[in-house]
């Protein structure tokens, strides 16, 4: 991130602009209609993702001068696991939608910039594949939980992930159905997706039709869909069953209630996501950091909290963390940035997004992200 500031400096230009706010407008000219579509997609009447973004801006940062310090101290710890920064790249499916380099390319970026990446279900790539391109990278999984008739395939899943180096186990809980994209998925861009690369999956469906799945794309895409939003839920009763099966930290993405957060820790799980999905799955719903400072006063000492949903700036980052969170999910600029130019896109928005974030805190006199100097006492909550 210091490297964004001295080439500023310098007054060197980037190939792409730091300001994150043009990011979406370079991406759009980049992209088809549809696949601008499913990144750029919101449910409903978008209510839930306006109040997103609002919500940031009912927070000001109230700056202190003459704070003796360096440059602050971006290191986070969760899971007994410290991290450079406090950020992660949301898990986003089917990428190649953006880039050839899909997902791949965006571990590789992941790695590079020292940023965790949370691999989706689905993927356009497979874990194993994507492992490879992320190298010493810190990697996660994200799960789209078939239902209990399917648990062979979700032991599968999540075995083939430990094996490929996957730490952290993400369990996303507001997709029973799939909402706002489903128009935007193409027959094309699913068929590679990581279904298909499962052997359980694979076998499933060949005792069931008689055929490989390379004979009938179109009946597996289809499939496929089915089994990773299946269109009922699971019951808490269920998160036993993933405890059984992966032996690293599992956090649940999606609590938006105090009420849900103190059950996923009577669970015994080791985090949540504060997170509606970027506002593309329920309309009218509450913004997500509207609830993240209850849900942390409940339970911030029993969970790592992780936030997501509408972080689109540094400042939106001190703001999460300034009210609980200890790490944020990055979703729809970094893919802006892959849409943009590929793995160096993505590298470009990590870059521009902690020097940004670096510089906030610096130029407010906050000299760590421990809830020590960054905390509620930096923000105002302004009403406008
Ligand atoms: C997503 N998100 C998502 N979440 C998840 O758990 N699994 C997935 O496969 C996907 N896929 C996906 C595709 C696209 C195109 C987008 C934009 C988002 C949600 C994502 O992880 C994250 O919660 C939101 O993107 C955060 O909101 P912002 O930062 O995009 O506003």
């Amino acid at each position: 991130e210091n490297e964004v500031y001295q080439a500023g400096l310098k007054g060197e230009k980037p190939p792409i602009t730091f300001n994150c706010l043009e990011w979406e407008g370079l991406a759009k000219e980049q992209l088809s209609a549809d696949s601008y579509g499913y990144v750029w997609g919101s449910a409903g009447a978008r209510e839930t993702d306006d109040n997103n973004k609002k919500a940031f801006k009912k927070w000001g940062i109230v700056p202190s001068r003459l704070v003796k310090s360096d440059f602050p101290d971006l290191r986070t710890t969760l899971f007994g696991e410290t991290f450079d920064y406090p950020i992660a790249m949301a898990p986003v499916g089917v990428q190649r939608i953006f880039h050839p380099g899909g997902e791949t390319a965006s571990a590789k970026a992941a790695e590079q910039e020292h940023v965790p990446y949370i691999l989706s279900t689905a993927s356009a790539a497979s874990i194993e594949d994507v492992a490879k391109a992320n190298g010493n990278g810190s990697r996660w999984y994200q799960l789209y939980w078939p239902l209990n008739e399917n648990n062979d395939i979700t032991v599968s899943l999540l075995s083939r992930a430990k094996a490929a180096g996957y730490k952290v186990l993400v369990v996303t809980l507001d997709t029973d159905l799939n909402n706002a994209y489903n128009p935007f998925i193409r027959p094309d861009d699913i068929g590679v997706a990581l279904g298909f690369s499962d052997p359980v999956y694979r076998r499933k469906f060949e005792e069931k039709h008689g055929k490989p799945i390379e004979e009938d794309m179109g009946t597996a895409a289809t499939e496929w869909a089915h089994t990773v939003f299946p269109g009922v839920s699971h019951g808490w009763e269920d998160i036993k069953f993933l405890q059984e099966h992966w032996d690293g930290p599992i956090v649940l993405k999606g609590i938006q209630t105090v009420a849900d957060a103190k059950r996923a820790a009577e669970c015994g799980v080791q985090g949540i996501v504060v997170s509606n999905h970027g506002g593309r799955q329920q309309d009218g719903g509450i913004a997500s950091l509207d609830v993240l400072p209850e849900i942390a006063d409940a339970v911030g000492h029993d969970l790592e909290i992780i936030f997501d949903s509408g972080v689109r700036c540094g400042a939106d980052i001190a703001k999460a963390l300034a009210l609980g969170a200890k790490m944020v999910l990055i979703g729809r600029p970094y893919i802006y940035g892959l849409a943009i130019q590929g793995e160096h896109g993505v590298r470009h928005v990590l870059k521009s997004l902690l020097g940004d974030f670096n510089l906030t805190l610096h130029l407010s006199g906050i000299s760590s992200v421990s809830a020590k100097h960054l905390n509620r006492s930096v923000l105002r909550r302004i009403d406008n």
